[in-house]
């Protein structure tokens, strides 16, 4: 049985967007007409908004707000306040405004209305940290909680992306801390879990676009649920550590709780694994202290104290301090132990948990072994290419914690991806297209000028030796569509016409099929080979590409499923392309307009390669009577020459 009690903090939450504009409204509900406005100097014109919102309800402004809380900064404030004979404060921006609106609270009696614009969740905790002299001394009072916080989900849309990742990383410090409090309970469990699943999923996606409301929306109410943990319940030795850098080091509040914060966790992992299992589920991870870590280095937020500017000769005297007091923790704090948690912090390597320390040395020398096992490969490139997808492999194994069930299900997948492969299904090709490594290669083997026409991928339904046709024929061998007049021109970078290039062209039909795919068709349609006439120029009929779904009945297809992607193709005609002294050019055009060209399952779009394929009417180039519309694509291929210059 769990044993517990809980107080819960009683505060007067408003939550939505605009809901600044209700501020005067508050105020009078606290019966307050004399309101000093506290802002940052960044944020005055926050401090000029309010104000005119809440018109001659407002005494006077303090922007000075500081980082910190230093008790100078508050007794600046504290002689306006007095000055001005205000009945309460409304503190409009982040950690450090809220904590002068608390600093004076606490000296004066007065309500304090609290606007967070960022994730701080203290606008919620009855808790004051504040600096004097160079220390941060944290204290905890009811005179303290503020009376009434308007979230505005508005006011973070501008909140930028870097500072986002960084303060939301800062309340998901304080669930992570609440859930192995000594004081936990229940209650404050749920909330934290709650809020770490709403800022892990919030953040990636704020990254993605900053402006989207419903995301900003999840983060600010994490905080909150973050903040009201805090705000419940004590805090450990992550907190601890940062305050003391904060404090004493001077290092930026919210940076330090992004770096510490996987690091402290990896420290109590062993105390508190039942905890750690806990966040790792709601991250989706196997390692909750290294999920958190992979999440702000993805977000390329800071991992590193050296990178905060903590200087190496301060790692000594920071863990002398923050070693040194004492506070609960679930895992004994000791000088040894903190001083190698801050090392690896300033390093900003990724953190191991210790439960995993033995194995993770164990599989270090296995690496090392079957690593050294290529050394007496003659081909060097062959040792070198071994050797890293060997340490890449077990690096998987190790970081994703892989089963033994997990890894034969890899090679029970990867067994049937070959056996369906034949010289008319190439699964592999299809795999290592829809996993992008075949985009990838391309990126960086292909398309390296400029003015030459980028590459795309070979993609697994070209076959070696296809027709030759002569100008002007029509591929599609009477297969149905909508009729399409294609003229190419394959010209040199710098424009001149290629007589006599080889360029074979292929294309599915209007189902989504290609030749190779239909067992019935008699013999190859919708694919063939040109030579370019003497101005470079290759002519010919065809149908206009249509949308289709690359062959879903093998594993790829499953593995598309299991990941909910659809299978579609962005509507496409493929070309290879070979001229003397040229390099060869394999790539397609894609038609502008055309379905899933954000979403191409094989990532095998590029920009400069979506091409107008418009719809006309009347004669044809060729004078062949058509009934219907046609569509007609114009088209000049650059060929880079063979050495690149
Ligand atoms: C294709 O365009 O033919 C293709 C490319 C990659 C995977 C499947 C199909
Ligand atoms: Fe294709």
């Amino acid at each position: 049985m769990r044993e517990f009690t809980y107080v819960s903090q009683a505060a007067r939450v408003l939550f939505g967007a605009g809901t600044l504009a209700r501020l005067r409204e508050e105020l009078e509900r606290l019966s307050c007409s004399r309101a000093v406005v506290l802002t940052t100097a960044g944020q005055a014109d926050l401090a000029a908004r309010a104000r005119e919102l809440l018109g001659p309800l407002a005494a006077g402004a303090f922007t000075g707000a500081a980082m910190h809380t230093p008790t100078a900064v508050t007794e600046q404030a504290l002689a306006l306040v007095r000055e001005l004979g205000a009945d309460c404060v409304v503190a409009i921006g982040g950690g450090s405004t809220t904590g002068l609106s608390k600093a004076l609270a606490v000296r004066t009696g007065l309500p304090q209305i609290v606007v967070p614009t960022t994730y701080a969740g203290s606008e919620v905790t009855p808790v004051l940290g504040e600096t004097d002299n160079g220390v941060k001394t944290t204290r905890s009072s009811p005179a303290i909680l503020p009376e009434t916080v308007v979230y505005d989900v508005d006011l973070t849309l501008g909140l930028p992306v870097p500072l986002s990742v960084t303060s939301g990383v800062n309340a998901m410090a304080h669930a992570v801390e609440a859930l192995y409090a000594p004081q936990a309970d229940p209650v404050t469990d749920e909330l934290a879990l709650r809020s770490i699943a709403l800022m892990s999923a919030a953040l990636p996606r704020i990254a993605e676009d900053p402006a989207d409301l419903e995301s900003r929306a999840d983060a600010l109410q994490a905080a909150w649920l973050a903040g009201t943990c805090l705000g419940t319940v004590g805090m450990g030795l992550h907190h601890k550590l940062c305050h003391t850098l904060g404090g004493s080091f001077g290092l930026p509040h919210a940076e330090t709780h992004t770096v510490v914060l996987p690091h402290a966790m990896a420290y109590n992992a062993r105390a508190v694994p039942d905890v750690m299992r806990r966040i790792a589920e709601v991250l989706g991870a196997a390692d909750a202290p290294a999920a958190v870590y992979d999440l702000v280095s993805a977000l390329h937020g800071p991992v590193s104290l050296g990178g905060l500017g903590l200087r190496e000769e301060d790692l000594a005297k920071a863990a002398e301090l923050a070693g040194g007091a004492s506070y609960p923790n679930p895992r004994e704090v000791t000088a040894d132990g903190v001083a190698a948690l801050l090392r690896d912090a300033w390093e900003g390597r990724r953190p191991a948990s210790e439960s995993r320390a033995l194995p993770t040395t164990a599989l270090r020398t296995l690496t090392d072994q079957v690593v050294a096992s290529f050394d007496g490969a003659p081909d060097p490139r062959v040792r070198r290419l071994l050797a890293d997808l060997v340490r890449r492999l077990h690096g998987f194994v190790a970081d994703n914690d892989l089963t033994e069930d997990e890894w034969r299900y890899a090679i029970g997948f990867l067994t049937r991806t070959g056996q369906l492969s034949s010289d008319t299904r190439q699964e592999f090709i299809l795999l290592s297209d829809t996993l992008g490594v075949s985009s990838a290669v391309d990126l960086l083997t292909n398309s390296r000028t400029a003015e030459s026409t980028p590459s795309a991928v070979l993609g697994p339904f070209y076959v070696e030796g296809p027709p030759p046709l002569p100008g002007g024929a029509d591929i599609s061998q009477g297969l149905a569509g909508t009729p399409l007049w294609t003229s190419v021109r394959i010209t040199g970078t710098d424009g001149t016409a290629l007589p006599d290039a080889v360029v074979d062209v292929w294309q599915s039909n209007d189902d989504g099929f290609y030749d190779v795919q239909l067992p019935d068709l008699d013999g190859p349609a919708l694919r063939a080979r040109f030579r370019s006439d003497a101005e470079g120029r290759v002519e010919f009929w065809s149908i206009l590409p249509s949308a289709y779904p690359i062959p879903g009945d093998g594993p790829v297809g499953q593995m598309l499923d299991a990941a909910g992607r659809h299978h579609y193709r962005a509507p496409h005609l493929h070309f290879m392309i070979s001229a003397p002294g040229r390099q060869r050019l394999i790539t397609q055009l894609f038609v502008a307009g055309g379905a899933y060209q954000d979403s191409d399952t094989v990532f095998g779009v590029k920009d400069a390669l979506i091409v107008d394929f418009p719809e006309r009417g009347g004669p044809t180039p060729d004078g062949r009577a058509l009934d219907g519309p046609w569509h007609s694509l114009d088209y000049t291929f650059r060929l880079a020459p063979e050495t690149p210059r």
